[in-house]
């Protein structure tokens, strides 16, 4: 009985790195909220790769089926209870590749409705900030419900390192306010499935 309750809370979350970059630091947020996630319970967190998403063309879909990588891509949005983003900002706005599997997954029918979201950045100055709300605006028409609080950006660049040169986070302030962020996205997706 514990176990099937235990079960019915465990809640899967997709990760998503706007990064493609071998080294990306926002991958490196990826491993390290994975890790940080064995440690908390009730939350398993996978990394869902976006890079073999091929550039987003209606012509590509053909009678409401897509090309292979795409039909993958959706069936792992499907599958998750909740979505955690993490992404740097390009020039200002959302990276060419979130916005292209974003916009794979929002086509009919849109896999993203009524998931719960959590976004967390690194990058330049303002740690990739900007492109938050950006994501945050085209969720408003995907149905995605983003928590809140607590926000976390991240300055790659500005010393103390924050991350090694796999690109591993190695930040405890930052690993623990990581933590938070997931703590706040199990509390909210179990509020929305119903299941507190
Ligand atoms: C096309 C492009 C545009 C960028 N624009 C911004 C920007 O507007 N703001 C910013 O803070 N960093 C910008 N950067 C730098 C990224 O924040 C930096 O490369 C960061 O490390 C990328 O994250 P990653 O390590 O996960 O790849 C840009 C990088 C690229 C490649």
């Amino acid at each position: 009985m514990e176990a099937s309750v235990a079960a019915k809370s465990l809640i899967k979350i997709a990760a998503i790195s706007g990064s493609l970059r071998q080294g990306s630091y926002n991958r490196g947020l990826i491993r390290s909220a994975i890790e940080i996630s064995k440690a908390i319970g009730g939350i398993q967190i996978e990394y869902i790769d976006i890079s073999p998403l091929p550039m987003l063309n209606t012509d590509l879909e053909s009678d409401g089926t897509f090309p292979p990588a795409v039909e993958a891509f959706r069936q792992k949005i499907r599958e998750a209870d909740s979505v955690l983003f993490a992404s740097p900002e390009y020039n200002y706005s959302i990276t060419a590749p979130l916005k292209n599997a974003v916009d794979w997954a929002s086509r009919p029918p849109n896999v993203w409705a009524d998931k719960c979201a959590a976004i967390v950045s690194a990058g330049g100055g303002f740690g990739g900030g900007r492109s938050q709300y950006h994501l945050r605006q085209v969720g408003v028409f995907l149905d995605l419900h983003f928590i809140n609080k607590p926000e976390f950006f991240l300055n790659a660049f500005q010393p103390p390192a924050k991350f090694d040169s796999n690109g591993d986070l190695i930040d405890e302030e930052s690993k623990e306010r990581l933590k938070q962020v997931l703590l706040s996205l199990q509390a909210f997706t179990l509020r929305l499935k119903g299941k507190c």
